[in-house]
């Protein structure tokens, strides 16, 4: 909680504060990245720097846990922190790393405030930094002692790579330490950390697609060069070169959107290669026996672009309780699908679906395409406690929701 002369502060300076918070953000990471170039080694995500993603995500999450504070000050904003301690978790992030950033957060701060920067104004911040990374280190904490420890990452190796479609490819890891696996929630994600044609490492986010014993399966997409954009450089160098044989270091699992226990109706929800958590959670229904009520609902480009397509339909032929809607926006085809998918041509609308009443939602893909579904689903009557997302990158919506 903040104290009451920071909260006035704060309250008087948060327009200002809000409205350069993408300046400071900007010379927090030129600055701290500049200074120490390696955190840009294995941990920040260069493509991020390069997109301004990162920065919308940290200065959202500011911004939204002050007013967090301001509004509910007896609250901890735990949906909002969960999913950034999840992240750094998965990069091993450290308690001494936050006086790093602090240092140089503080130091934008002054610069892009200049007069305004007063020490009343920096001391109101100063507590609202503490108090968010305090939580977010006590968080951490927490999910480094279930999972087993600060040191996240692991050696595993590749012993198989199946191409999914042209651009996706599962990959099959192993501990190649011979120690066990260990566990993770459908829903979960490990990082994988590379090395780059220059030298640096970059670690990325992938799903837990699938598991066979100690085996993880993950499915990569390759990101393709756009006209304003570069092919993404973690997703090309994976799918280009993972072969059996060949050693990754990935991370002990993460990730707070995961499958809920109990027995209520599910609604899985993605997009192109947001199918991925999708995937493990239906393989985890499949291997408890499960009977739940399960509408999955899918949209791709093509047939031919839809990963973990054939799973998608044995396992809704499995399930006594499931059901599959698929949009295809081009070569919309029926190839042979169990009678408990149905396959439509374009995008995905919610008009035909029932959801039933008590259901749980799980949405993962695209921001545009997660906004539109997530809000045909609370018209629909679902309460928002009840749709969790998935956001394959930073989240731009931290604490909008
Ligand atoms: C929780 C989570 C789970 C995920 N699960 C999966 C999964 O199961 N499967 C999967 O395939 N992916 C998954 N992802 C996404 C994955 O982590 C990577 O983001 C993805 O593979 C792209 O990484 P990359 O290194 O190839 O691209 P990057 O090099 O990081 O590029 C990302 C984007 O930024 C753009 N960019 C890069 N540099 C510039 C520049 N200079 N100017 C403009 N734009 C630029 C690129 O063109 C690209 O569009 C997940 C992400 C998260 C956060
Ligand atoms: C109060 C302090 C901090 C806040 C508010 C904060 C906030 C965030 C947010 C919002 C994200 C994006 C989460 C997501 O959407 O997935 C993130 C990711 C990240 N954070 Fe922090 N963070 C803090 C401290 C730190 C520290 C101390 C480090 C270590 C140097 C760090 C390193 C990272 C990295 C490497 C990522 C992933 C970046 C990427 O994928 O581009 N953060 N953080």
């Amino acid at each position: 909680m903040l104290s009451t002369e920071s909260a006035a502060t704060v309250r008087a300076t948060i327009p200002a504060v809000a409205g350069a918070l993408d300046d400071i953000t900007a010379r927090f990471y030129d600055t701290m990245l500049g200074e120490r170039p390696e955190l840009l080694d294995g941990l920040f995500n260069r493509g991020n720097q390069a997109s301004g993603e990162q920065r919308k995500a940290l200065a959202g999450s500011i911004a939204a846990f002050a007013t967090m504070l301001l509004e509910n000050p007896d609250e901890r904003p735990d949906a909002l922190l969960s999913r950034i301690a999840h992240k750094h978790v998965s990069l091993g992030i450290t308690e001494d790393q936050y006086v790093i950033v602090h240092k140089y957060l503080f130091g934008a701060i002054a610069h892009v405030l200049d007069d305004a920067a007063t020490p009343e104004v920096v001391a109101a911040w100063d507590e609202v930094y503490w108090l968010m990374a305090g939580a977010l280190i006590a968080m951490e904490a927490g999910l480094y002692q279930r999972s087993g420890g600060r040191d996240v990452w692991r050696p595993w190796t590749v012993t198989e790579r199946r191409e999914q479609t042209a651009d996706a490819v599962t990959l099959t890891l192993e501990p190649g330490d011979g120690g066990p696996a260990p566990d993770f929630r459908p829903g979960q994600y490990v990082s994988v950390r590379a090395q780059m044609p220059d030298g640096v490492h970059q670690a990325r986010q992938y799903s837990v697609s699938g598991w066979d014993g100690s085996r993880r399966l993950i499915t990569v997409k390759r990101l393709r060069a756009g006209e304003w954009n570069p092919a993404g450089e973690v997703s090309t160098l994976l799918h280009g070169t993972a072969t059996p044989g060949d050693t990754l270091m990935v991370s002990t699992p993460a990730g707070d959107v995961t499958l809920s226990d109990g027995d209520h109706p599910l609604v899985l929800v993605s997009a192109g290669i947001g199918c991925t958590p999708m995937a493990a959670m239906l393989r985890h229904l499949d291997e408890h026996g499960s009977d739940r009520r399960v509408i999955v609902l899918h949209a791709d480009r093509t047939p031919a672009d839809h990963a973990h397509r054939e799973e998608l339909n044995e396992l809704i032929e499995r399930l006594p309780g499931a059901t599959a809607h698929v949009w295809y926006e081009q070569d919309h085809t029926e190839a042979g699908e169990p009678t408990d998918v149905t396959v439509r041509p374009g995008t995905v609308d919610l008009g035909p679906i029932e959801i039933p009443e008590g259901a749980e939602a799980y949405l993962c893909g695209p921001l545009p395409f997660m906004r539109g579904v997530r809000t045909g689903l609370l018209d629909g009557g679902l309460p928002a406690r009840r749709v969790h997302y998935e956001v394959f990158g930073p989240d731009l919506w931290l604490g909008q929701n």
